[in-house]
């Protein structure tokens, strides 16, 4: 299967993907990736040689035609800031899915980390969503919680929520390649569960 990333910052995630693609643990092709601005990304997608494309304005339309093209079995967004347009959601569902650093419904948006930690929860976690037309608001395929320690920094959580994010995204991502899935109404419910 083909998948393509598109990202706008650092890219750990991105990174963690293309090296669980080059060690063979996600039998996948990553096809691409795509920014919309320079970013730390493009350099991890150097290091590993993959084609990458910074999109010109307007992205969406850059965008629209590259997967169009390349026509992905997944796309997949690892801290890729903007809103995909309802025609492109409408077009790619159920295919475009997104990494969140939050347990959603808490905490959409920018700085979910921030905003947790600022609320002083003491469970959060990250979420990987299908991408609908709302923001961070799709049907949730995983979600995994963690314990805030009184102790911690906004770093050391910053830390914690991304150990887990860079442990599960591309399990999810392999996961979705490889099983069977329905969503119905806003429920995504894998089909070889048993019961
Ligand atoms: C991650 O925390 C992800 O959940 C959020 O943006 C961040 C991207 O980090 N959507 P990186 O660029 O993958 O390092």
């Amino acid at each position: 299967p083909r998948i393509v990333v598109a990202a706008s910052g650092r890219g750990s995630n991105f990174e963690k993907i293309a090296e669980a693609v080059s060690t063979g643990l996600l039998n996948a092709t990553l096809e691409c990736l795509l920014v919309d601005r320079e970013c730390g990304a493009l350099e991890i997608a150097r290091n590993f040689g993959i084609r990458s494309y910074l999109l010109s304005k307007p992205w969406h339309k850059s965008f629209d035609e590259i997967i169009d093209q390349i026509n992905p079995h997944l796309i997949v967004l690892a801290g890729f800031m903007r809103i995909i347009p309802e025609n492109l959601v409408e077009k790619y569902f159920p295919r475009i899915v997104n990494i969140h650093p939050s347990l959603l419904p808490a905490f959409p948006g920018k700085d979910a980390i921030v905003q947790a930690y600022e609320y002083g929860v003491k469970v959060t976690g990250v979420t990987v969503h299908i991408v609908d037309k709302g923001v961070d608001t799709g049907p949730i395929i995983f979600q995994k919680a963690l314990e805030v320690d009184e102790s911690w920094s906004l770093e050391q959580l910053e830390e914690k929520i991304h150990q887990i994010e860079h442990e599960w995204y591309w399990r999810v991502i392999r996961e979705l390649l490889y099983r069977p899935f329905e969503i119905v109404g806003r429920k995504f419910r894998w089909l070889d569960e048993e019961g």
